[in-house]
């Protein structure tokens, strides 16, 4: 129901900045119905967690007003160069904070906002369209580059350090936690049997030891297996569950009573968090009482089910075809 009502406003509306082209740094997913969930008071507090492309922050900028504010986070320094050049970084409510989000409180509170004052937050989860095309910084199996993967290239361990490093059973973890990846303690055996002769340093040495543990495997989708494989890769370097949960920590806590938090994922190990998270206000889900015995739930679901991209906006943008987006109001 929230979302026919809702579309159905939208629709009267004229977005313009939706029209407008986006450059080629990344087409923001969800778009209408990301700012529709977050119920934009032209006075409010925002937070953009993920400013990446900067597509959903310009969205919400547009409806800011006089008084209004959005504090933007990325860990990325070449998405906080894209958004010195933007020109809505000049809006008197905007801020960008190169910072991890798993940090957000501490940010917030220097720039004067404190818990319980901030109206709507929202969270992109993952990677952007540019990071992922970029062959330099590494994430992707499509191109040949240094292994590297770090979201912000100031912490310690790229992804080749973390193949290099990690034991064998650590590898298998993580390929079977992150990637769901069907024979994980193969490809594990293998990586360490590689790097006996050489570390591994660009993507392509990566492809190599996928392809060696593909090898005599049937019905495997090669391309599937590489993007799991990568992705698992990914989360570990960027420590990416654990960012997740202590931003659902602390957005939690700066979020005013009827404040939403808005969460879009792509990958169902975050998609369960989110949901567990909005249910219970902890990362199991598990529903806990005080002494009194009254439960504790910080967030009302918005709509139960997540909240997907349609045929066509896949068709549009087929990297969004997994986005899944959870709505909670505190
Ligand atoms: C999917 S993109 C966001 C795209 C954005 N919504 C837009 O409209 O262009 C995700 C962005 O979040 C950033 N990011 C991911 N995890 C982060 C974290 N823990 N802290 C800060 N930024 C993060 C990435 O660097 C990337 O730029």
């Amino acid at each position: 129901m929230f979302w026919v009502v809702a579309k159905k406003a939208l629709a009267k509306k004229t977005f313009s900045y939706l029209k407008k082209p986006m450059g080629m740094y990344h087409v923001p997913a969800l778009m209408t119905e990301a700012m529709a969930a977050l119920q934009i008071h032209p006075q409010g507090v925002y937070v953009d967690a993920t400013f990446g492309g900067g597509g959903h922050a310009r969205a919400i900028l547009a409806q800011i007003g006089e008084g209004g504010r959005l504090f933007a986070f990325d860990q990325d320094e070449q998405a906080e160069a894209n958004a010195q050049q933007m020109p809505f970084a000049a809006h008197a409510g905007f801020r960008f904070i190169r910072a991890n989000f798993r940090y957000l409180k501490r940010h917030l509170r220097a720039w004067g906002v404190q818990p319980g004052e901030v109206h709507g937050i929202l969270a992109d989860l993952g990677v952007s369209s540019h990071q992922i095309d970029t062959a330099e910084r590494g994430f992707s199996f499509r191109f040949d580059g240094p292994l590297d993967m770090r979201m912000n290239p100031g912490e310690e361990r790229t992804a080749a350090d973390w193949l290099n490093e990690s034991t064998e059973a650590q590898l298998q973890d993580l390929f079977s936690r992150y990637g769901e990846v069907r024979n994980a303690r193969t490809l594990a055996r293998i990586c360490v049997k590689l790097r006996q002769s050489a570390p591994f340093r660009t993507t392509h040495d990566l492809v190599y030891a996928c392809d060696q543990a593909l090898r005599g495997l049937k019905g495997i989708d090669r391309t599937r297996y590489l993007a799991q494989v990568f992705q698992a890769l990914r989360i570990a370097v960027n420590d990416e569950m654990g960012a997740l949960e202590d931003f659902l920590r602390e957005a939690t806590e700066m979020l005013r009573p009827g404040g939403r938090l808005v969460v879009i994922s792509y990958h169902s190990l975050e998609d369960r968090l989110v949901k567990n998270w909005l249910k219970a206000g902890n990362a199991e889900g598990k529903p806990e009482s005080d002494f009194y015995g009254n439960l504790y739930r910080p967030f009302r679901f918005v709509a139960r089910k997540p909240v997907e991209p349609t045929e066509s906006e896949i068709q549009q943008n087929p990297r969004a075809r997994s986005a899944k987006m959870r709505i909670g109001e505190k």
